[in-house]
């Protein structure tokens, strides 16, 4: 069951691009253990909230807070150390290299944030090398890429190639992973299939924040939904008092629908 204290909150936090203000005023409080989905029109400032959060862009104000711990001024690598994990809505796989190194990859990521640590570690280069791999495999078997491991991984179908972010992100271990539109493009069977490995993942004790617009998965996994509409919340709740609400079926869903 989900904790009542939060385990990431941002308060009053906002960020402009020029004259274009992409998050305002955002106060969020996601609990551990639950699925927390993020909604909203193209342009209402989600992937801006994740890359504040994940620490790819500073704050022009207010405060994010994962952890117990003030994230202001803290490096992505930093944020990594902490727990915290994501993927991408533009793919960020290095399609030359292995699967199984795009997910080693991450893992490095994570255990070489400043160059002095990796310097003072270069004794123990080797078991903490084996170690990695260990890790990437199993996460790799989690997703169902194992067998796959050798092959370049701009080989793997568009779908494999989302679910290999995935399992790069869950070989660092996090504690939250943050998830950007990861059904975009996938087909409604593994669309279906992405919703039960969310599960798998809140399963194992990772709080896990969504950004999506596949409504019919949102409405399926989420604990809680926020809606984002030009980078303020609109609304905050559970996904049947989000589907009833009006202004965001004035806002959003009403497309949504439409569309169905
Ligand atoms: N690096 C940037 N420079 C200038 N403007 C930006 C930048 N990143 C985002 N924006 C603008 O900020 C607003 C929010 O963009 P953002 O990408 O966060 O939206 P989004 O909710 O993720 O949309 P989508 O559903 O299309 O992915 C948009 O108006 C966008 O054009
Ligand atoms: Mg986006």
């Amino acid at each position: 069951m989900p904790g009542s204290i939060p385990v990431l909150e941002t308060r009053n936090i906002r960020k402009a691009f020029g004259g274009v203000v992409a998050v305002s005023n955002v106060d969020l409080a996601v609990r551990p253990g639950e699925i927390y989905a993020v909604i909203g029109p193209n342009g209402a400032g989600k992937t801006t909230m994740l890359n504040l959060i994940s620490g790819l862009l500073s704050l022009d104000r207010g405060e994010i807070r994962f952890r117990g711990e003030r994230l202001n001024g803290k490096r992505p690598c930093d944020r990594a150390a902490l727990g915290m994990a994501r993927t991408f809505q533009n793919l960020q796989i290095f399609g030359n290299m292995t699967v199984l190194e795009n997910v080693m990859v991450g893992r490095h990521l994570k255990s070489r944030c400043g160059m002095l640590t990796a310097a003072l570690r270069l004794r123990r280069a080797w078991q903490e090398e084996q170690a990695i791999e260990e890790a990437a495999l199993r996460h790799l078997e989690l997703l169902g890429l194992a067998e796959r491991r050798d092959d370049p991984a701009g080989s793997l179908p568009f779908g494999q190639q989302r679910l290999l972010e995935i399992a790069r992100a869950l070989a660092t271990e996090p504690n939250i992973l943050l998830l950007d539109e990861p059904a975009a493009g996938l087909n409604q069977t593994e669309t279906a299939r992405l919703g039960d490995l969310i599960f798998t993942i809140r399963d194992r004790g990772i709080t896990v924040v969504l950004v999506e617009h596949h409504m019919d998965l949102v409405m399926r996994v989420s604990d809680t939904v926020l809606v984002l509409n030009y980078g303020e919340v609109l609304a905050q709740g559970s996904p049947a008092a989000i589907q009833s609400d009006s202004s965001v079926v004035d806002a959003y869903l009403g497309a949504d629908l439409d569309d169905a």
